[in-house]
């Protein structure tokens, strides 16, 4: 392996759920080769959402942002593959839709931040974090495709 294998925290929001395109937004990380190695329907309490978003505490969007994904169910998932953290990233494109580049989740799927469908683990910190947070260890599988000696060594 050339390339560091991490594994990262997806989440699908209400949103995406709510408009019929949760597998379909999911499946843009499949297909870039990413292995999925854990994968739930969650409806999140008030305690998982506020550990979830700690860092935005103080934030003014925050009480915004914890009733809104505690509104709704959302899809978790746990992505594998080389440099998965900064793949899914860059995939679902920046923060604010408006500003995302074509192409990615974000700008082709959103257009307003309080609506931005997907999120992913900003560094390795947070995705160690947030993957616990998330999955127990026994939810999350360890295997190989036969297809991934052609996307990364
Ligand atoms: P995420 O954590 O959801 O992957 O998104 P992110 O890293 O791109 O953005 P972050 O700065 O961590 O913000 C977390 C989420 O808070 C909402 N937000 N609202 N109204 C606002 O100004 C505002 N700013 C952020 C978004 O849902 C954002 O994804
Ligand atoms: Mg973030």
């Amino acid at each position: 392996m050339s390339e560091p294998l991490e594994r990262t925290l997806v989440l699908i929001k209400p949103d995406g759920l709510q408009r019929g395109i949760a597998l379909e937004l999911l499946s843009q990380f499949e297909r870039r080769g990413l292995r999925l190695v854990g994968l739930k329907l969650v409806w999140p309490s008030q305690t998982l959402a506020e550990q979830h978003y700690a860092e935005h505490r103080d934030k003014a969007f925050y009480p915004g942002l914890v009733s809104f994904i505690t509104s709704q169910p959302v899809v978790a998932a746990v992505f594998e593959g080389p440099r998965a953290i900064e793949v899914v990233r860059t995939t679902m494109g920046v923060t604010r839709p408006h500003e995302a580049a074509p192409g990615t989740l974000r700008a082709d799927y959103g257009i307003t931040v309080d609506f931005n469908l997907a999120h992913g683990s900003a560094n390795a910190g947070d995705a160690k974090r947030e993957v616990a947070l998330w999955f127990r260890p026994d939810e999350l599988l360890s295997y190989s495709r036969a297809i991934d000696s052609w996307l990364w060594r």
